[in-house]
């Protein structure tokens, strides 16, 4: 079972309520790190309400900031995302280690729907919150924070910051795999922000103010929204689609799962003690060829992707649950599921590897060259070390995935996920201890 964090004892207030209720004792409703099960709502009238399940959850839930692993992981998969990639700017480590520790003040407000900081004294100063959040819910807010590879070496493989020596070794550049094209400037970054959430100007507001407060340490290098989770990270949850009208996260792991933690989260055990807790995420913008596949019949995507599209079975069942069957053949004798199907490819039972899927669709309007969609899948993996899990999976995947007919990578970044903080603690405390 994965970590679940308590519920916060002052969480859930809407914004509007909170500036409303001023000077009334107010409650909320709060939800764990893994968002299942039945938990209290309580309203800010102080009556109570029991729900049945937050994962899909309403506006004024919340997801606590602090806990053993980051929110935001293991979190019930939240509808939005704004994925933001930033360089540091500044020459000197306790700066960083400085704006670490604002960052996990503003998170934990932010986290609980409150404005990233009490107002100003003076009207003549600008207001230390934008403002645009204020009324809107918190909508599971959460925010995960990582730190790219360019925090330990410098792009001329200089220790800028003396931290080489800590450079977690699951940290690795990525291989260039074939076929991809990526864009620079939508790739890399000394550190990423991950929030996820139910409405995106929540989600705007939230790493506008994180950039805002990072002035003159970082800026930001790229960023990305996405819309549509596609996945489903609890058994709680529906499997949504994605762009190519497909089931997407059928066979992902679950929260639930008992080997979730070994998959997903870095053990004291592991290189370096300081990431315990912590975990690895992948990003890859992949682009979907969208024109090409909406022109393809519908057997050539089910054998393409090795399911049914509507029911989200595996080809040759019934079922969207039922197990893919890997070994069964039609009447010709040729595999049901063919040999560069993407679930075969993919497989976990076949590769023996798993990977906790947490992507979203995307789109950013037309390609101006083309004058086609610029849209697909900016696809997020979690795991305990991508040397044996994403890198074996993506080796794989590009060179026989029948899928790569129809998408093409054109961004990627890696992040060290920094440990759970707890109440007190700041972000990145084990990194600098
Ligand atoms: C645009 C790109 C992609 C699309 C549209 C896509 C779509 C899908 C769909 C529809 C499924 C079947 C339902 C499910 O079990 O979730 C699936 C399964 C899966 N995909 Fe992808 N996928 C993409 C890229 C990737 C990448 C880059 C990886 C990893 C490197 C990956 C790993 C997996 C895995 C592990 C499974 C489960 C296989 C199993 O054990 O049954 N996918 N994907």
């Amino acid at each position: 079972m994965a970590h679940e964090p308590a519920p916060h004892p002052s969480s859930g207030i809407s914004r509007r309520r909170l500036l409303g209720a001023a000077g009334v004792a107010a409650g909320g409703i709060a939800i764990g790190g893994v968002g299942v099960g039945v938990v209290q709502a309580v309203r800010h009238d102080g009556s109570s309400d029991a729900r049945a399940s937050e994962d899909d959850g309403p506006g004024p839930a919340t997801v606590p900031f602090y806990g053993e692993h980051q929110a935001g992981i293991a979190t019930a998969a939240q509808d939005r995302m704004l994925f933001a990639a930033f360089d540091i700017v500044a020459g000197d480590i306790e700066q960083v280690q400085t704006l670490l520790r604002q960052w996990t003040v503003a998170a934990d407000r932010l986290s609980r729907g409150e404005p990233v900081a009490d107002p100003a004294a003076s009207d003549y100063a600008p207001p230390p919150d934008t403002g645009e959040a204020t009324g809107l819910h918190p909508a599971r807010l959460t925010l995960t924070f990582g730190v790219g590879p360019g925090l330990f070496e410098a792009a001329d493989g200089s220790d800028r910051f003396g931290l080489a020596a800590k450079r977690p070794a699951p940290l690795v550049d990525l291989p260039t795999f074939p076929r991809q094209e990526l864009d620079e400037s939508r790739s890399g970054g000394d550190l990423c922000v991950q929030a996820c959430g139910d409405d995106p100007q929540v989600l705007f507001h939230a790493i506008r103010n994180l950039t805002r407060i990072g002035r003159g340490v970082v800026v930001l290098r790229w960023s990305q929204e996405g819309f549509g989770r596609t996945s489903s990270t609890t058994s709680g949850q529906t499997t949504p689609r994605n762009l190519m009208g497909f089931k997407d996260g059928t066979n992902n792991i679950h929260a639930e799962q008992t080997d979730f933690d070994s998959i997903v989260w870095a053990d004291a055990a592991d290189d370096p003690a300081w990431m315990a807790g912590g975990s690895y995420l992948v990003a890859r913008r992949i682009r979907i060829r969208i024109e090409v596949w909406d022109r393809s019949s519908l057997l050539d995507q089910e054998t393409t992707i090795g399911r049914v599209r509507d029911s989200g079975a595996p080809l040759g069942q019934s079922n969207e649950f039922d197990a893919v069957d890997l070994d069964a053949t039609g009447p010709d004798g040729t595999p049901v599921i063919g040999p560069d199907a993407h679930v075969r490819v993919a497989s976990q039972q076949a590769t023996g590897i798993s990977i906790l899927r947490r992507g979203y669709n995307f789109t950013d309007g037309v390609d101006q060259r083309t004058g086609q969609l610029d849209a697909g899948l900016f696809f997020i993996s979690y795991q305990r070390d991508p040397r044996t899990q994403f890198i074996p999976l993506q080796t794989q995947l590009s060179a026989s995935d029948a899928l790569n007919e129809y998408i093409q990578h054109v961004g990627s970044a890696v992040f060290a996920i920094l440990p759970g903080v707890q109440e007190g603690g700041s972000l990145g405390d084990s990194l600098f201890a």
